[in-house]
């Protein structure tokens, strides 16, 4: 049988397999890092980091139903020194994406300048989308996106991606494509948590998480609908040297072959990957090659980004 190839390319950089994690999916951890380092994943994403470390919001601050997961961790994380030193003592078999989620945008840049100076870090996720900052959700606000946009590009010497929100109006998503299309980004990862979601607990009539109200970012199956609508606008209306991560709803092969139909690079993965485990890596590979052979596909580039419409 002939090798189905599921490599994939993010601007130059290569990933043995186009299934990675999820910024904030166990990967905050020394243990973490290293069972992702071990695992069969194409890459390897770190927890959003700040400039020092925090242990994030008040627990219970996580919760996952059948069909969804919410939550409002408070960007909890070991601190830019401690992801920078941990990949320096290690021998790297895969990319590996820092995430990074200032508070301001002094913060980031000093995150930045660090980052720089690491050999081991392949590239940068800016996170413009944490949903439980309190602040604002930097990707909603089009104009310090061009600002921050504008900073980060004079400091850094590493290839740049952002994480997005969802966006819900086509004009919003074609308004940022064109704000991305003027900066040498490398890649955008579609998409983060539905912001503002809530979860109720019926016996107990209150709020499953305790940060926030109850209030949280939404992932997990529910979202996958969103998470395809948003790679297939931005795949429409980005330059064609973006790559484009799919993130959300993915838990089996087949929802892989619909992000990538959509326009996906490679698909991130993360309430699947805290409820299964690091063997979810080896599940969704295989599963995925089972389903290209029998569409008779040889690579992902045979039907990446080639989403039919039905025509009159
Ligand atoms: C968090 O740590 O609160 C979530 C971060 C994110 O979803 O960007």
């Amino acid at each position: 049988m002939e090798k189905i190839d599921i490599s994939s390319n993010i601007k130059g950089i290569h990933l043995s397999s186009c299934i990675m994690n999820a910024s904030g999916a166990l990967c905050s951890s020394e243990k973490e890092l290293l069972n992702l380092m071990n695992s069969s994943s194409g890459a390897l994403i770190t927890k959003s980091c700040t400039y020092y470390p925090r242990i994030g919001n008040e627990k219970p601050r996580y919760f996952e139903w059948s069909i969804g997961s919410i939550n409002s961790m408070g960007l909890p994380n070991l601190g830019i020194d401690f992801y920078i030193d941990f990949f320096e003592k290690k021998d790297i078999n895969k990319p590996i994406f820092l995430s990074i989620s200032g508070f301001s945008m002094e913060e980031n840049i000093s995150i930045l300048k660090k980052s720089n100076r690491s050999s081991k870090i392949t590239a940068i996720e800016l996170n413009l989308s944490c949903p439980n900052n309190n602040i604002e959700i930097l990707g909603y606000n089009l104009k310090k996106v061009v600002q921050f946009l504008t900073y980060v590009f004079h400091i850094s010497k590493k290839p740049i991606g952002v994480k997005l929100p969802p966006y819900f109006t086509d004009r919003h998503i074609k308004n940022m494509s064109s704000i991305l299309n003027q900066f040498p980004i490398s890649f955008v990862t579609c998409v983060n948590s539905v912001p503002n979601g809530m979860y109720i607990d019926i016996e107990k009539e209150s709020v499953i998480i305790r940060p926030n109200q109850g209030f949280g970012g939404i992932g997990g199956k529910m979202i996958k609908p969103f998470a395809l609508s948003n790679i297939s606008k931005f795949y429409s209306y980005l330059k064609k040297n973006i790559s484009i991560i799919g993130c959300g709803g993915i838990s089996s092969g087949k929802d892989i072959f619909e992000h990538i139909l959509c326009g996906a690079n490679a698909v991130q993965i993360g309430t699947k990957f805290i409820n299964e485990g690091i063997t979810v890596f080896d599940r969704l590979r295989k599963e995925l090659i089972e389903f290209l052979e029998k569409k008779n596909y040889k690579s992902i580039n045979d039907f990446k980004g080639k989403l039919k419409t039905i025509d009159k």
